[in-house]
């Protein structure tokens, strides 16, 4: 049996980018009998950059019913919410102060996002420490994240070492799943897909915005008689992400037979969305419109978190000192 963990941040309602890169993967694989998942929402980690409570609350709740809307089992498996688990400050405060300076100093996140931000808050510089907390408090042995994620994920396993270096073995080191074999979803401007580049898609969104986002993905100026190249093409990447093999030979077709322009194949792609994932958009509003099956769900997972968060937080107390 292989535990299995990985969080995401409520930074709003999960894109197409998410769904294939991360989302759907982890619940493949939290589908394997020998494994057990814990999937959370790093809800604090999204307080470094969200103030609004309103708002963070929203994205809380989007990005739980997104992973309720694609199947994820929480009978099996374990699903809950960061702020609910408050054993994670508290590691994450011992885990602080075995933490050098120069490794969060170093961070190419945090010097990424202090390059970029006005206002850098200590909350973006003991990143790490949260994350790492996050993994040690429930003895995870495999984490699956995203290339972005390799060094936070290197400074956890050097801080469960330091701390089983001190006080004798506590700490699970864990394993990172970086696969490389997820591609990187490209977005409506032909960059990654990103909510920070505001080139995503919402497969969530009513039709009609759906449409409109779909309808605004960047193409070059060929006229709709002349045949295209699908290579380079933004829509056709996409459409090869999601349609049948038959429906893709059929665009390539199209786009070299001419006479189909890119809005006749901005169309199929909308097409291929609202079909495939009619039962997730279903589903996804259902929640969003009951977000007290959220909540339950959420309290559940949480429940079952804290029992582990605290069983492992009383072993590092003990280590500590802090309890007789
Ligand atoms: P964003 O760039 O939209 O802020 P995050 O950094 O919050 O996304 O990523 C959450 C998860 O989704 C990570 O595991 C990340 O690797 C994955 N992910 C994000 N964007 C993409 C993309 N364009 N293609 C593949 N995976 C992605
Ligand atoms: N930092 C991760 C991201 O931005 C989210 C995250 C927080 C996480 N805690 C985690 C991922 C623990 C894996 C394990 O994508």
């Amino acid at each position: 049996m292989a535990r299995i963990l990985t969080g995401i941040q409520s930074t709003g309602t999960p894109h197409l980018g998410n769904l294939l890169g991360a989302i759907i993967p982890a619940i493949k694989l939290s589908e394997d009998p020998k494994n057990e998942s814990f999937f959370f929402i790093a809800d604090m980690h999204s307080l470094t950059s969200i103030k609004d409570a309103a708002l963070l609350k929203e994205n809380t709740y989007a990005t739980a019913a997104a992973w309720l809307a694609f199947g994820f089992n929480t009978d099996n498996n374990i699903f809950y919410r960061q702020s609910d688990i408050p054993e994670v400050s508290e590691l994450m405060w011992y885990l602080n102060c075995i933490t050098p300076y120069p490794m969060l100093a170093n961070s190419h996140s945090f010097k990424d996002k202090a390059n970029k931000l006005h206002n850098v808050n200590a909350g973006l510089f003991t990143y790490p420490a949260l994350m790492a907390a996050d993994i040690l408090l429930y003895d995870a042995e495999i984490v699956p994240v995203g290339r972005d994620q390799k060094q936070h994920m290197e400074m956890t396993r050097d801080l469960a070492r330091s701390f089983n270096h001190t006080y004798g073995h506590t700490l699970i080191e864990p394993e990172a799943i970086i696969d490389q074999r997820v591609m990187t979803i490209p977005g409506t401007d032909g960059q990654k897909m990103s909510k920070s580049y505001n080139n995503f898609i919402n497969i969530f969104l009513p039709d009609k915005t759906l449409r409109k986002q779909i309808m605004g993905i960047q193409t070059d100026s060929t006229s709709m008689e002349a045949p295209k190249e699908t290579e380079n093409c933004n829509v056709f990447k996409l459409y090869a992400l999601l349609a049948s093999n038959e429906q893709i030979k059929e665009m390539e077709a199209n786009y070299k037979g001419g006479n189909y322009g890119y809005g006749h194949a901005k169309q199929a792609l909308f097409e291929v969305i609202c079909n495939k994932y009619a039962l997730e958009r279903d589903r996804f509003n259902e929640f969003m419109n009951n977000k007290d099956l959220i909540d339950n769900e959420l309290k559940k997972g949480a429940d079952k978190a804290r029992v582990i968060a605290k069983g492992v937080l009383e072993r590092v107390r003990t280590k500590l000192g802090y309890i007789n």
